[in-house]
């Protein structure tokens, strides 16, 4: 089949003819090329690098920096898939002009499409600026790690009539800001059932239920790459980290056993070339 890069408006589509929108987390280039081969639709760079690769509590600490270098592996890594990097704390909650020219960085050094970023009604000026720049923008509603501190934990958002009633009020926020598309995390199915049906634009979910117009996991979740925790929302489809301890494991006991490397790793020299050296060690040895 003729396969086609993925826009905006193929997303756009996808929503108005009730096909599910496949998004997923990667942040290298071999998990990027495995992503748009399988045909996903979005390959995000979630700020949840830091945490799966590299091992930070939470998503707090995550420079522009570290961003971009995951960003640029990701885009080397595929044709296809719509780009949308993440943008860390503190990259566009401490002014507009900060905000846009980092998201700018996103698509100039790290060939990005479209950044996201998390918050409802309080962001959705900064959203706006930077759609007005040119730069397509994703939202983040619901539970938002970058808040978590402050949203008590991380529990379900939007459970009560109230909170409930915000979640909508923020996503007709974000929409009238011009994002593309918003993240639902963690919230009643029912509840972000209603918020897709009220708003024009794709909704995603995680931990949102079936009936978002997608669906987003994180990479490392879904193969079982990161054992520190796995939300009640996520699927394990298997278990990376136990099959590469067996290898690691098989590895140092092949080399422990002086089993590794076999003849087919190993390299020869030709029986005249060992035949002269060894001469040659014979008629001039070594001091
Ligand atoms: O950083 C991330 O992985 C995310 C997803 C949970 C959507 O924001």
């Amino acid at each position: 089949m003729d396969r086609k890069k993925v826009t905006l408006p193929d997303l756009y589509r996808k929503k108005a003819e009730r096909r599910p929108i496949t998004m997923l987390t990667t942040y290298d280039f071999p998990s990027a090329q495995a992503l748009d081969r399988a045909g996903i639709d979005i390959a995000f760079v979630g700020d949840s690098y830091g945490m799966v690769v590299l091992g930070y509590p939470s998503t707090v600490p995550v420079t522009m920096e570290e961003m971009l270098i995951a960003c640029r592996a990701v885009a080397r890594g595929t044709q296809y898939a719509f780009l949308v990097g993440d943008m860390p704390f503190m990259s566009y909650q401490a002014g507009v002009d900060d905000a846009v020219r980092n998201a700018g960085r996103f698509l100039k050094e790290a060939g990005m499409e479209a950044v996201k970023l998390e918050g409802g009604r309080t962001v959705a000026p900064v959203a706006r600026a930077i759609h007005d720049a040119g730069i397509a923008v994703m939202g983040h509603i619901g539970l938002t790690p970058q808040n978590v501190t402050q949203l008590g934990g991380w529990r379900t958002q939007g459970t009560t009539a109230a909170s409930a009633r915000a979640l909508l009020d923020d996503a007709l926020a974000l929409e009238d800001a011009g994002c593309f598309a918003i993240v639902l995390e963690k919230v009643p199915d029912r509840v972000a059932q209603l918020v897709t049906g009220r708003v024009g634009i794709p909704t995603i979910g995680i931990g949102a239920g079936l009936h978002t117009d997608g669906q987003v996991l994180v990479l490392h979740d879904l193969l079982g790459y990161y054992d520190r925790f796995l939300p009640k929302f996520a699927k394990r489809y298997t278990n990376l980290h136990a099959t590469i301890g067996e290898a690691i494991a098989s590895f140092r006991s092949e080399v422990e056993a002086r089993t590794f490397p076999g003849a087919e790793h190993s390299f020869a020299i030709a029986d005249e070339e060992w035949a002269r050296l060894l001469q040659s060690l014979q008629d001039a040895p070594l001091a």
